[in-house]
């Protein structure tokens, strides 16, 4: 639990906890074609501190349930939607993605950004399916190798952090097994990996030690994103996360 406290307070003044951008969350919302004047309720399945919740409050007429784990993360996020002035279009629940509490056919969107890893891209995609109406979108980002073949260390850290990282063709594969038609697919660029995310974290990193007695639980945690980073520095030809579209149906 302390290395959840430490993770949190790490990752909580973030403005996302994972890669991504706005451009990128708005290019994914373009390929769903939705008419932003309808009025739609949406699902952010592991929101964060809500960088994708609180875009897809100010671009369409949605109510959005923004979940996550940690409590933490949904005050901040309550705290920027009031700030923003889109707090009435979102509420925020604090509730494990593999136990949602949403009825059948009951929303228009789900959207999931760097999140999906956490039950595994199949079982999100297959047992959220049920939460969507019959013509419902599934948005979800997915780390993906870029190419067919990549270098043993790669492959090896992957193996044993995530076994399920595939290429896109086997990602889209499974939406399509589990009852949705693709849409649409495109790679996150490297300014949503270094500027959005890394850069600002290791900003964050000097402050974090000292509020945290320069630990070693906190030296570790500094030092794991370090090598999480160099990794993606190293090896950035060969991954990236997929953004995947796709449509209920049936
Ligand atoms: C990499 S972050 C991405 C956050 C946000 N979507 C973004 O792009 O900035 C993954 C998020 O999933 C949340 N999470 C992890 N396991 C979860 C679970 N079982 N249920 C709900 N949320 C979970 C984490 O708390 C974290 O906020």
């Amino acid at each position: 639990m302390d290395d959840y406290r430490l993770l949190i307070d790490l990752h909580k003044q973030g403005y996302r906890q994972g890669p991504g951008g706005d451009a990128e969350s708005e290019k994914a919302l373009n390929l769903t074609m939705t008419d932003r004047a309808a009025p739609l309720k949406v699902a952010d399945i592991g929101c964060g501190t809500g960088a994708s919740a609180l875009l897809l409050a100010r671009l369409l007429n949605a109510r959005i349930t923004a979940v996550d784990f940690f409590q933490d993360f949904l005050d901040v996020l309550n705290q920027r939607a009031e700030s923003a002035g889109v707090a009435d279009r979102i509420s925020t629940l604090a509730c494990s993605m593999d136990n949602l509490p949403f009825t059948n056919q009951e929303l228009d969107v789900i959207w999931s950004e760097g999140a999906i890893y956490n039950i595994g891209f199949e079982k999100g995609v297959a047992e959220w399916r049920r939460f969507l109406k019959s013509g419902g979108l599934l948005v979800a980002s997915e780390i993906t190798w870029l190419t067919d073949t990549r270098p043993a260390e790669l492959q090896k850290h992957w193996d044993s952090e995530y076994p399920e990282i595939d290429v896109a063709s086997a990602k889209i594969r499974i939406i399509e097994k589990h009852g949705y038609s693709p849409i649409g697919y495109f790679v996150l660029p490297e300014h949503c990996w270094l500027d959005e995310y890394y850069r600002p974290m290791q900003a964050r990193f000097e402050n974090f030690l000292n509020r945290n007695g320069n630990s070693e639980e906190a030296r570790e945690i500094v030092a794991a994103e370090q090598r999480e980073i160099d990794l993606y520095e190293t090896y950035k030809a060969y991954i990236s996360y997929g953004v995947y579209v796709a449509r209920k149906t049936g």
